[in-house]
């Protein structure tokens, strides 16, 4: 499988069009790798007679380099890929927001480097592998608002991935104290980091089975029937 990729990839290099920029050959090329990819695992995956999708767990710490007086925000974040290539469905589940912060904003974000050596901090820029401006980075997960001190969400439609040569498992997770401007701040960092602030609190994203998963779904259904229950 490896020396399949290997000559694709070197058959992509050398049918890239030269007329294309640098940054239009790269996204051609992950385009093409990417659908390799998707047709080598899919088919692995078909062949096992399993279910394709992957799910994957971060465990959010506030940043070992934050002040004491800052929000201590713990919580996790789970994803689930249905098939390889295909787009993300996320859970955010965080507490320790203080109650001054309620309907406050907070930016989330996948920065490059899974390195929590130097608490948030080490974990480096916004992990762009196509060299593009915020938001449009795979991990520009937008703002969250929080309620009752915590964030509950899920989100779906988001163009990370969790297979295929940009994935972002190994890579960071991070909850910003401020809100993403996405990318409207004027400023050369807004299109760099949407002027997001502090990073309060991280975790390294890793694949999990789907039981994480399953019982975030079961607790979806029950607060959508209690809602239901409250409008009715
Ligand atoms: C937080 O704000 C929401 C509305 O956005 C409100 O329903 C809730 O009661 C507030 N909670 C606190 C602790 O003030």
């Amino acid at each position: 499988m490896l020396a399949l990729l290997c000559a694709s990839l070197f058959l992509v290099a050398c049918a890239s069009d030269a007329s294309l920029s640098t940054e239009e050959q790269i996204r051609d090329m992950h385009a093409k790798v990417t659908e390799i990819w998707q047709e080598v695992t899919g088919r692995r995956a078909a062949d096992r007679g399993q279910d394709a999708a992957l799910h994957a767990i971060c465990q959010v710490r506030p940043s070992a380099s934050l002040d004491a007086e800052k929000p201590q925000v713990t919580g996790f974040v789970l994803f689930r890929q249905p098939v390889p290539g295909a787009q993300l469905e996320a859970f955010f589940n965080l507490e320790g927001f203080p109650p001054e912060a309620n309907g406050t904003k907070h930016a989330i974000h996948v920065h490059q480097f899974g390195d929590l050596s130097q608490g948030c901090e080490s974990t480096g820029p916004h992990y762009n592998p196509l060299a593009v401006q915020h938001p449009q980075h795979p991990g520009d997960f937008g703002n969250f608002a929080v309620r009752d001190g915590g964030i509950w969400k899920y989100r779906s439609g988001l163009v990370a991935s969790l297979s295929g040569p940009h994935s972002i498992v190994g890579r960071a997770v991070v909850v910003h104290e401020g809100e993403d401007d996405l990318g409207r701040g004027g400023n050369a960092a807004s299109l760099e980091n949407g002027n997001a602030g502090r990073r309060l609190a991280c975790c390294v994203v890793g694949l999990c089975g789907p039981a994480p998963w399953a019982r975030q779904a079961q607790e979806r259904r029950k607060r959508r029937r209690e809602n239901e229950c409250k409008t009715a």
